[in-house]
């Protein structure tokens, strides 16, 4: 089932996610549906807060990107209850969209690689250091999930350029080619 994506101006983007049972048994369609919804809306990533719900998942197929990275050639992940432990010191700087702000690209820098804990889909408990698109992609992702956005990342005069966008997409004045929601309409 395709969900539709809650765009910036929600709440509930903001509110820092819970972690969840990893064997709750609604898991299995809810990590199905995400990952539907993320492929009709040609995402590499998404979390839970982008659908409406405040809790610890996310999913990501980054496959689309193997041209780029070829270490993104089988990279597709199911992270529950995900925690980052350490990051690394020196930056990359590269530019990212997200779902939940449709029209909006921005170079983001973010630190080069992450060591993250979480469950996959089989219930099997990880402790993984993430490099290069990786890194980018789950901390774009685990962002989400501590109420943050991209655009957080972006100097003050960056962010002032984006506000009059921003007002629109909180009313909904925004065009995407997959199903949303504003806050405002
Ligand atoms: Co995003």
């Amino acid at each position: 089932m395709i969900l539709p994506i809650y765009l910036y101006g929600w709440p509930l983007l903001r509110r820092v996610s819970e972690d969840i049972p990893p064997d709750s048994p609604w898991l299995k369609d809810l990590i199905a549906n995400m990952f539907e919804t993320m492929y009709h809306s040609d995402g590499v990533g998404l979390a839970a807060p982008q659908i409406g719900k405040s809790i610890r998942l996310i999913v990501i197929d980054g496959r689309s990107l193997a041209e780029d990275d070829p270490s993104m050639s089988d990279f597709v992940k199911v992270l529950i209850n995900p925690h980052i432990s350490e990051r690394g010191t020196d930056t990359a700087l590269v530019s990212e969209g997200c779902l939940s702000l449709p029209g909006i690209r921005e170079e983001v820098r973010r630190p080069d690689w992450v060591q993250m804990s979480y469950y996959d889909e089989h219930l099997v408990f990880h402790d993984d250091r993430f490099e290069g698109y990786a890194a980018r992609i789950v901390q774009h992702e685990y962002d989400h999930l501590e109420g943050k956005l991209f655009i957080d990342h972006i100097s003050p005069i960056r962010r002032k350029l984006l506000t009059g966008k921003l007002n629109q997409m909180i009313r909904g004045n925004v065009s995407a080619d997959y199903k949303f929601v504003s806050v405002k309409k």
